[in-house]
């Protein structure tokens, strides 16, 4: 299925249909200079494709695919079904999203579709499929691209209708439903399927009385329509994927994915996807771990299989309230980072700017001034020859990590549509902040769902796992009795599939491997901290006292040890920090959202323990990764700092694949500047 896929893509989306047909010529040329080897199109031509319902109009698109294939350009071939065209909502006005406010919309935007409606599968099946008959047989086409960004929510009607034909399913009965969504609560008891609504403002959403957070009445219900949700636009995919595997079935599948997307459960997308793309958005007020982290996530969807950057800028953006440039050597650099963190493709959103409607400020790879000899075009030259001449020797080579931490999209909408105990606590602002101290100190971490094998793994961390399923609880278990560490917070543990609470005390699942009960959670006022205060000798927190904010636990230990307390409050003395030994291994409990430096202080601590090193000492603004590929392993060096840096290489001489130098020993590292190195044997 991958034969096709043995060079560094090079490209972007490609958008003629914007343009007048004597332009296209001019687009070859350029993307010979840049030396492109792929483009994705026909991302939003539904409209152009078929003028009308009996009518299809692929000529141009002949025309346009013709002159790429002539140049030895590479397609990803898209399905336009993001944007239904005029015509279609018109014609069915059904097939047009009502929003979560109740509010049917009309035609405009896109991903204005209801993800259930009957004309809509129909229709996008069928251009789908006349586009696979028409192209199978192209010796150019690497890959079928579906939609564009998924995600929006349906609340119609129809979409309800549906929504009780997926519970029924699930749950069987009424019966089991009212006791599974808690119904007795607030007098809600169904007794005819006819009368679930689906939660919206209109039904089990409310303004909140006092936060700034709307209130979810029935969590059961809301996480239910998020699973049925992202179930149905699921269905959507699968609807096109399904026609295309029967003309082409050795071209690979994909739609591109959003990062941390919350509408859709990505881990259960991924099973029905070939190779996992995304588009990657970093601003630059973000850390640049943030990127990193979303890298990282979409290469664990698989299994750690490598993905493609089907999407990014080359420059500014159009969506931010200000949209700042790029900085030299910037898109350089984040290009490579992509690619040493498992991304076997460097392609752009857009290919030539637009000139029109909303995305006419956003960057694209030739400019409104229509030529290259631009800061960002000289750029794009440069990193056009140097993925050529790596070729593909990286290509589908591995990351391999000693460290997993889990992420579960369920767990996000069940944290988060919760009502209390802290409207302030964010999923991704936690997963960030441990993420953040692995990347800081250079380890390389899988992101992986709990349901992932855990063997393999000497570390794993998991903050706020709120919702857990028992599955998941036994592998924790087992992976800690024989011998590994198990990090996890607040929070954790603490409700089923079906958010009720597990009984008879917190943090529920996790009681008897954390070795303790939690009594009380108290929720800080946004102006409130707390500290803690280090009572064990641990070599590698620095400091004796750490601030910590957001939620404290009011923690007894049943077998933990406790390492640290609270240093405030009633509840000072406390413990804040435990460990417990379970079996031959470790499971450690952070009772509060802890200052950044003590996760860090904290992680350094455990993977000292489990000798898990970095590959060379850490440095400030420099990221390290490392992909391997048989006996191979390329060593990535990436500086993010304005100034540049010395580094001591670990013995041995290498190769820096960017220029062809042969370096060893003290290396110095110019700002924004990457090294690819390649161990060469002696
Ligand atoms: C998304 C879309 C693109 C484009 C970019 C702009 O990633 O897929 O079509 O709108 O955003 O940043
Ligand atoms: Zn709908």
């Amino acid at each position: 299925m991958f034969r096709k896929l043995s060079k560094i893509f090079y490209g972007g989306d490609y958008n003629p249909d914007q343009w007048d047909e004597e332009i296209w010529e001019e687009d070859i040329k350029l993307m010979k200079i840049l030396r492109v080897n792929a483009v994705t199109l026909p991302v939003f031509s539904w409209a152009k494709l078929q003028p009308s319902e009996d009518k299809f109009d692929f000529s141009w698109l002949d025309k346009v695919i013709n002159l790429l294939s002539k140049n030895n350009i590479d397609i990803i071939m898209a399905t336009p079904t993001a944007a239904q065209p005029p015509w279609m909502s018109k014609k069915y006005p059904e097939m047009l999203v009502t929003d979560i406010k109740g509010n049917k919309h009309k035609h405009g935007r896109r991903v204005n579709f209801c993800p259930n409606n009957s004309d809509y599968r129909r229709l996008s099946r069928l251009i789908a499929e006349k586009m696979a008959e028409r192209y199978k047989d192209l010796p150019n086409l690497i890959m079928w691209h579906i939609n564009n960004e998924y995600g929006t929510y349906c609340y119609c009607d129809n979409c309800a209708k549906e929504f009780r034909i997926w519970l029924k399913e699930r749950y069987g009965s009424l019966e089991e439903l009212n006791k599974r969504w808690y119904t007795n609560f607030w007098g809600h008891t169904y007794y005819n399927w006819e009368e679930i609504e689906v939660p919206s403002y209109l039904t089990e959403l409310a303004p909140s009385w006092i936060g700034k957070k709307e209130m979810t009445i029935f969590q059961s219900m809301v996480i239910d329509y998020s699973r049925f949700m992202s179930d149905s636009i699921l269905d959507c995919f699968r609807n096109e994927a399904e026609v295309i595997k029967k003309y082409t079935p050795d071209i690979p599948i994909t739609t591109n994915f959003m990062g941390s997307h919350k509408p859709l459960n990505y881990f259960k997308w991924a099973k029905y996807i070939d190779v996992i793309s995304w588009d990657n958005y970093p601003t630059n007020n973000l850390p640049i771990s943030s990127a990193a982290m979303r890298h990282d996530l979409m290469r664990g969807l698989k299994g750690g299989q490598p993905f493609f950057l089907m999407e990014q800028a080359s420059n500014q953006v159009n969506w931010e309230p200000q949209n700042a440039l790029k900085r030299p050597g910037v898109v350089r650099l984040l290009s490579y980072q992509a690619v040493a963190h498992g991304g076997d493709s460097v392609l752009f959103f857009q290919w030539r700017q637009s000139r029109g409607a909303c995305e006419k400020f956003h960057s694209a790879m030739i400019p409104h001034a229509g030529h290259l000899n631009t800061r960002t075009g000289r750029e794009l030259i440069k990193l056009g020859e140097e993925l050529e001449k790596l070729g593909g020797k990286i290509v589908g080579s591995r990351i391999k990590s000693k460290v997993a931490m889990m992420i579960d999209w369920e767990n996000w909408w069940a944290l988060e549509c919760s009502t209390g105990p802290n409207e302030d606590l964010k999923y991704l602002n936690q997963l960030e902040k441990y993420y953040r101290a692995f990347y800081d100190l250079n380890i390389s971490v899988d992101i992986i769902n709990p349901s992932y094998d855990l063997s393999g793994y000497d570390i794993i961390v998991a903050p706020v796992l709120y919702m857990v399923k028992e599955d998941a609880v036994k592998s924790i278990e087992s992976f800690v009795k024989d011998g590994g560490t198990f990090i996890t917070t607040f929070l954790s543990g603490m409700v089923d599939e079906n958010d009720l609470i597990i009984l008879g005390g917190y943090p529920g699942a996790f009681r008897k491997i954390l070795g303790l009960w939690v009594e009380e959670i108290d929720a800080l006022y946004s102006d409130m901290s707390n500290t803690i205060v280090i009572k064990e000798k641990i070599p590698e927190m620095i400091k004796k006292e750490y601030e910590c904010r957001l939620i404290c636990d009011v923690i007894h230990t049943e077998g933990a040890k406790t390492l640290a307390v609270f240093g405030k409050d009633y509840y000072k003395g406390y413990p804040s920090l435990t460990e417990n030994t379970y079996g031959k291994g470790k499971a450690v409990y952070v009772a509060t959202d802890p200052e950044d430096s003590f996760i860090k202080d904290l992680i350094r601590h455990y993977c000292n323990e489990k000798a898990i090193n970095s590959f060379i000492k850490p440095c400030r603004g420099v990221e390290i990764t490392q992909r391997i590929k048989g006996d191979k392993t390329f060593t990535f060096i990436l500086n993010h700092n304005n100034e540049k840096i010395t580094l001591t290489l670990p013995e041995g001489m290498y190769s820096n694949l960017l220029t062809g130098e042969v370096v060893s020993g003290r290396i110095i590292i110019q700002p924004r500047e990457v090294y690819i190195l390649e161990n060469l044997q002696i």
